[in-house]
């Protein structure tokens, strides 16, 4: 094993790598991991010495705490590679931003940046050859935090780990999804963590999501849990409506995610000229649109999605099928973001961060 260190960190890299027992045309996204992982502990009321290691299953007691109150948070990124074999991150600020922003919500010590940014760079530099260049591929970084400290009386933990581990990726779903807008169960609510990317988040999604599943839906748009009158987010992604040719998004809140690809396909759509309307948007305005003819899209924009658009909604037993048309807004985005994260689109708004190679 290569030992050495960098940025203060520990950095062991592994004898050998699993590289090349993965097929990069065929993956499913989320279940290859790379060969590394960073790791750092907070104890004794810091966070410790960094760590760069193969990745690896770990020891924790049963009674840790993130096992019994989902005390976690965690972020997702992505990082590509260019023709030239330069990698890039996507705004990757944001996410440190947001991991801390979701941490102090579930009384989790924030993460310093120096350590987020040099732990980044010294991962990806362990990890770069699984980076493959090429429009639509991309390494998913996970960044997350746990409380482990083995205690289980309802409190906040007095030990962390935040780690990262990385997952080479293609589309999240590979054809247009379908959707069903939320009339009975709530993924969030005011005062509560909608906006945090709290683990709980997902997991009180999972048994909705489900049933929608069984009715030919893969995803549902969550709607405002006091009267489901308003379509808010989807959960694995923001979404966007297009009536004739303005987008709708439902405004930030602290029941939505603060989406960085929401917020870069906002900002876009203003450099392109086209219409974006940052305010609450009802079902029954979308479903209006959808039988006037006016509704010609909609589509989710997520770091794992992308941009993915969406074939059909189901409300009150309607189903509403949306032709996908030709030079939609959506594709627009989708190749707009992805040569910027490519390194072959201008990046007017300095949104692409270079990882220097090591
Ligand atoms: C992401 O887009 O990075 C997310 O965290 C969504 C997740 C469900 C894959």
């Amino acid at each position: 094993m290569a030992k050495n260190n960098q940025n203060e960190i520990d950095i062991v890299t592994t004898e050998k790598s699993k590289i090349n027992t993965v097929d990069f045309n065929n993956l499913i996204f989320g279940r290859v991991f790379t060969d590394h992982m960073f790791v750092c502990d907070f104890e004794d009321g810091k966070w410790q010495t960094p760590k760069v290691m193969p990745y690896q299953a770990m020891s924790i007691e049963p009674s840790a705490r993130v096992f019994h109150y989902g005390q976690a948070v965690f972020e997702g990124m992505k990082a590509y590679k260019d023709d030239d074999g330069k990698v890039f991150l996507f705004r990757p600020e944001d996410n440190h931003r947001r991991i801390n922003k979701s941490a102090a919500r579930l009384a989790i010590p924030e993460f310093p940046k120096d350590y987020f940014f040099n732990g980044l760079e010294a991962l990806l530099n362990a990890d770069k050859d699984w980076i493959k260049p090429g429009l639509g591929n991309s390494l998913y970084i996970r960044p997350f935090v746990i409380a482990t400290e083995a205690a289980i009386s309802a409190s906040p933990a007095a030990t962390y780990r935040f780690m990262i581990i990385c997952s080479p990726a293609k589309a999240y779903y590979n054809a247009p999804v379908r959707v069903l807008f939320a009339e009975k169960f709530s993924r969030s609510a005011d005062g509560g963590v909608g906006f945090a990317k709290a683990a709980g988040n997902y997991a009180a999604q999972f048994y909705p999501t489900s049933l929608a599943q069984k009715k030919g839906f893969q995803q549902i748009i969550w709607t405002d849990a006091s009267t489901h009158k308003y379509l808010e987010e989807a959960g694995t992604m923001n979404i966007f409506f297009r009536i004739n040719d303005t987008l709708i998004t439902a405004p930030t809140s602290d029941r939505i995610l603060d989406g960085i690809t929401r917020k870069s396909v906002i900002q876009l759509a203003k450099d392109l000229g086209i219409k974006c309307e940052v305010r609450q948007v009802s079902v029954e305005e979308i479903k209006n649109a959808a039988k006037d003819g006016s509704l010609k899209e909609i589509f989710g924009a997520g770091t794992a999605a992308v941009i993915s658009p969406v074939s059909a909604f189901e409300h009150a037993d309607d189903v509403f099928e949306i032709e996908q048309i030709p030079n939609s807004y959506a594709m627009l985005f989708k190749e707009k973001l992805m040569h910027i994260q490519h390194n072959i689109g201008l990046d007017e708004h300095g949104w692409r961060y270079e990882v220097v190679s090591k």
